[in-house]
């Protein structure tokens, strides 16, 4: 099951915010109503909103008078992955040829997002399993899954190309505070999927790579300057340091739409702030300021290797996008 499609003229999607409770699809008609999607995390993940933004544009256009700030809404809806606006540019390459055409290529988007994450999965487990001998065991943060694609995932890619193989060993998945992908969705998937793993609190993930129960750590991507910077979900910096101190590889997997070139390096990147209310909602006080940053920047020289679909390139060993 795609964790977002277009069926009968609108989009339908997994609302992610109910899960692991239930699986509830949303339909979902207008700009209006995608963008609020976005914002409140029901559709997330890179490449998912990368589809978002393709199909969003497919909606957008069938009322030209109010196209241009429909569109302007759906690109910034949220500020830091670089696909949400990347996928509605791949829509609207097509708009001068109608709103046939703007579907159509939406809709190639998606097609396309399965292909890509599996030959970025078969070649980060390629990698992997070249390097540790036996069973590989992962760490991972977030949710880099099929729910925050359109299927099969990218970091969880990998680790299903692994399982195919009967090469993994087990996963550790970092809970991911404030908004929990990790031990809401990460989890949840690795559950349909039948993969032994375990959920440990945030503050835990340098101990595990620390005493050696982690082979690497394999995470995804929102966006990936010239320089080779990675953002991703908050706490994926630390996690790049607890790495390299425990001598254990970096790995990130996202596709080729995760990379901008546009940007030089990271610090060049608009990173989200969220509410309060999601950093105070477990226990806090309210009323009580918070920093609730979306998401931080692993500098390039603590990443051991960027697969992609096309290629493995090193950035520790100064291998650069661009
Ligand atoms: O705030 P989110 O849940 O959209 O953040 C998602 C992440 O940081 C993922 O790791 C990233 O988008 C890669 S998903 C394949």
């Amino acid at each position: 099951m795609r964790s977002i499609d277009w069926q009968d003229g609108h989009i339908v999607a997994i609302d992610q915010t109910r899960l692991p409770g239930e699986l509830v699809l949303m339909e979902i008609h207008t700009v209006e109503d995608l963008v609020e999607a976005i914002k409140r995390l029901a559709i997330r993940g890179a490449p998912a909103l990368g589809a978002a933004g393709a199909l969003g544009a497919a909606i957008a256009v069938r009322d030209p008078g109010r196209r241009d700030k429909a569109l302007d809404a759906l690109r910034t809806a949220r500020p830091t992955a670089v696909n949400l606006a990347w996928g509605v540019d791949q829509a609207m390459a097509r708009h001068v040829d109608g709103p046939d055409a703007v579907l159509a290529a939406a809709i190639g988007v998606l097609d396309d997002d399965a292909v890509r994450n599996r030959a970025l999965g078969e070649r980060g487990a390629d990698w992997l399993a070249t390097r540790v001998q036996g069973p590989v065991v992962v760490q991972t943060h977030c949710n880099a899954g099929a729910l925050a694609c359109v299927e099969w995932g990218t970091a969880l890619g990998v680790v299903r190309s692994l399982h195919e193989r009967d090469r993994l060993g087990h996963v550790y998945v970092d809970e991911t505070r404030p908004l929990l992908q990790g031990s809401r969705l990460t989890s949840w998937e690795l559950t349909e999927m039948g993969i032994d793993h375990t959920v440990i609190v945030d503050s835990a993930a340098a101990t595990v790579l620390a005493r050696g129960l982690a082979d690497a750590v394999v995470v995804g991507a929102d966006r990936i300057t010239a320089n080779g910077d990675v953002v991703n979900k908050i706490g994926t910096y630390p996690l790049a340091l607890a790495a390299q101190r425990a001598g254990r590889p970096f790995v990130v997997a996202a596709p080729e739409s995760t990379i901008d070139l546009g940007l030089v390096s990271g610090d060049q990147v608009e990173i989200e702030v969220r509410d309060p209310d999601e950093v105070l909602a477990i226990g806090g006080l309210p009323g009580t300021a918070t920093l609730n940053y979306a998401f931080d920047v692993t500098p390039a020289d603590l990443v051991t290797v960027i697969v992609t679909e096309n290629r493995v390139l090193r950035p520790e060993l100064g291998e650069r996008p661009a």
